[in-house]
C-alpha cells in the first residue's frame, strides 16, 4: 500500500479512496487509529468490538507487518494495518464523511523547536479529519507532551464543526479504557497524560 500511495502522490492523480466496506466484506462503523505504533490499542479495540471496521495507520513497516501477523494468528477479521504517511495520505484512504472516529495516541513529540513543524496534529491535518468524519463522529487524542496538547487544542478549537467532549469519559465509556503501548509505559513511569476529545456536529457555525 505504501508504494502504491507513493506512486499515486508522484503522479498527482486523485483516485477514489478504497471502499472499506468491500475490503472488510461488510458495512460497519469505521474507526481509524493514526500512528498506531505496534498496534496494542487497535488490536485490543478490534478484539473487544468485532462489530467495528478498524484501520490502523503507521509509517513503520515493522509494526504494520507485526499487526498483520497478529491478525492472522488470532483470526482478527475487523482490523487492517496500512503503512502510510498520515500527514499526506488521509484523503487517498478515506472518503469525506465516512469515518466514525479517529484516535491519536501519543503522536511523536518532535521536541526540537526547528522540528516542531513535523508534528502530526497541525491545522491542515485537523481540517482533513473533520472533513473525513461523519456527522456525530469523534476525534480522541492523548499525549504525554503538555505543549503538544496546547497546540492540538488550538487546532481543534479553530474548527467550527467540532464540539469538545469530556475526554476522560469518552476514553472510559466509548474506548473501553484500552491502553496504547506508550500509555502503559507512561503509567509505569508515573508520567501524566493530557486527553482531548471532540465531536463533529452538523452545520458550520458555533452557537
Ligand atoms: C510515540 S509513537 C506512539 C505509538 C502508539 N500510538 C502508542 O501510543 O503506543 C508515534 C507513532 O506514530 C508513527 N508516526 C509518526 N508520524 C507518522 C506519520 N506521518 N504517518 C504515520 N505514522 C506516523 C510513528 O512511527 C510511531 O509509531
Amino acid at each position: 500500500m505504501k508504494s502504491l500511495l507513493r506512486s499515486v502522490r508522484a503522479r498527482q492523480v486523485n483516485p477514489a479512496p478504497p471502499r472499506w466496506e468491500v475490503a472488510f466484506g461488510r458495512a460497519a462503523v469505521l474507526e481509524v487509529d493514526l500512528g498506531c505504533g505496534r498496534g496494542s490499542y487497535a488490536l485490543e479495540r478490534a478484539r473487544r468490538r468485532p462489530g467495528l471496521n478498524i484501520v490502523a495507520l503507521e509509517a513503520r513497516r515493522k509494526w504494520v507487518e507485526k499487526i498483520r501477523q497478529r491478525c492472522r494468528q488470532e483470526n482478527i477479521a475487523n482490523l487492517r494495518a496500512i503503512r502510510c504517511d498520515v500527514a499526506q495520505d488521509l484523503p487517498l484512504l478515506f472518503a469525506p464523511g465516512s469515518v466514525g472516529g479517529f484516535t491519536i495516541h501519543h503522536p511523536d513529540p518532535w521536541w526540537k523547536k526547528r522540528h516542531r513543524k513535523r508534528r502530526l496534529v497541525r491545522p491542515e491535518l485537523v481540517r482533513q479529519l473533520v472533513e473525513l468524519l461523519e456527522i456525530g463522529g469523534w476525534i480522541y487524542l492523548q499525549t504525554d507532551v503538555p505543549g503538544l496538547a496546547v497546540e492540538a487544542r488550538q487546532c481543534f478549537t479553530a474548527q467550527q464543526q467540532l464540539r469538545p467532549l469530556d475526554a476522560r469519559r469518552h476514553r472510559e465509556e466509548i474506548l473501553g479504557g484500552i491502553m496504547s503501548h506508550r500509555e502503559s509505559k507512561c503509567r509505569q513511569l508515573g508520567i501524566p497524560l493530557e486527553r482531548l476529545a471532540y465531536r463533529k456536529v452538523g452545520g458550520g457555525v458555533k452557537p
